[in-house]
């Protein structure tokens, strides 16, 4: 089945969509994203989603799109036209096309943001069999932006990150910075010690996960105890779990650190409990 995809105000097939070569994503990065899973044909953390999607573009100073206001009535459409049961909502929002290269931001009377969304279908999402073994990670050193706050779409340094990992058969790399872990590549990143739950805090050195901000009120709603603070690589290899938490991999237990085991190398009863109320709890909430 050819994809139904939505650009600028229209549902076309993938094959006949476009955006200007001289579009600001396409040469400056100059563009932010929004991923949303669908589990049973629901839009998940939707609206914690769409409040991201609006900071990240008052952060850069870029217009709304104009479709702003319908951004869910246009997931929903995307969800039914292509037959989506479980899978992801990729979103991008660009400063648009000026026409040429420049680096000045264009004048946002004139130059309208470009506004993409495609849907990926992936079955098995919630029963995904790699949660059952866990991933193995590597650290490597964070050298991206200090905004990492605003979901931009510069992902060449995340996507060097996984080539690493994968070359040294691993499932991903955990960035370090100052001796302390930021996040995953594209995922936030827990440990767990003593019952416990470590996660950074919020700033601007990390993406203020949807999922993240679920996962740990439902933590403590369970009455787990969560701190929130930097940790080591050295603590997080001798924790007792790990995981990661994104919106495509929802709870994720990491079993192995820079080829360390971590607690006894397979997925611990934190991160599986936690991945178990996400999911009910998210479906039940799914709109
Ligand atoms: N990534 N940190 C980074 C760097 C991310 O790219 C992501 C999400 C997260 C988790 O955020 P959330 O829980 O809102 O998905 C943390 C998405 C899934 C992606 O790039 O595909």
């Amino acid at each position: 089945m050819t994809r139904t995809v939505y650009v600028n105000g229209e549902y076309l097939p993938e094959t006949e969509a476009t955006v200007s070569i001289f579009d600001r994503s396409f040469l400056m990065a100059d563009g932010v994203y929004e991923v949303t899973s669908v589990l049973e044909g629901k839009l998940i953390d939707f609206d914690g989603h769409l409040a991201r999607l609006e900071r990240s573009l008052n952060e850069l100073e870029m217009e709304k799109p104009e479709a702003f206001d319908d951004l869910l009535d246009i997931h929903r459409k995307l969800v039914e036209l292509n037959g989506i049961d479980e899978g992801m909502i990729y979103l991008q929002v660009s400063r648009g096309s000026a026409g040429d290269r420049d680096f000045v931001f264009p004048d946002p009377e004139v130059v309208k943001p470009t506004l993409v969304l495609f849907t990926q279908s992936k079955p098995g999402l919630a029963d995904n069999p790699v949660a059952k073994k866990g991933i193995k990670v590597i650290s490597i050193e964070d050298i991206r932006w200090g905004r990492r706050d605003i979901k931009t779409v510069q992902l060449l340094y995340p996507s060097m990150g996984k080539m690493a990992a994968k070359k040294e058969g691993c499932d991903d790399a955990w960035l370090v910075e100052d001796g302390h872990v930021t996040e995953g590549t594209s995922n936030n990143a827990y440990i767990v010690k003593d019952g416990k739950i470590i996660t950074r805090n919020l700033s601007s050195d990390i993406l203020h996960g949807i999922t993240r901000a679920a996962v740990l009120r439902f933590a403590r709603e369970a009455q787990m105890e969560v701190e929130e603070r930097p940790f080591t690589i050295a603590e997080a290899q001798d924790a007792d779990e790990a995981f990661v938490t994104s919106a495509s991999t929802f709870v994720m237990p990491v079993v192995e650190i820079d080829g360390a085991k971590v607690g006894a190398g397979e997925p611990g009863p934190v991160a599986t409990r936690l991945r178990e109320i996400y999911l009910d709890e998210s479906i039940k909430s799914g709109i």
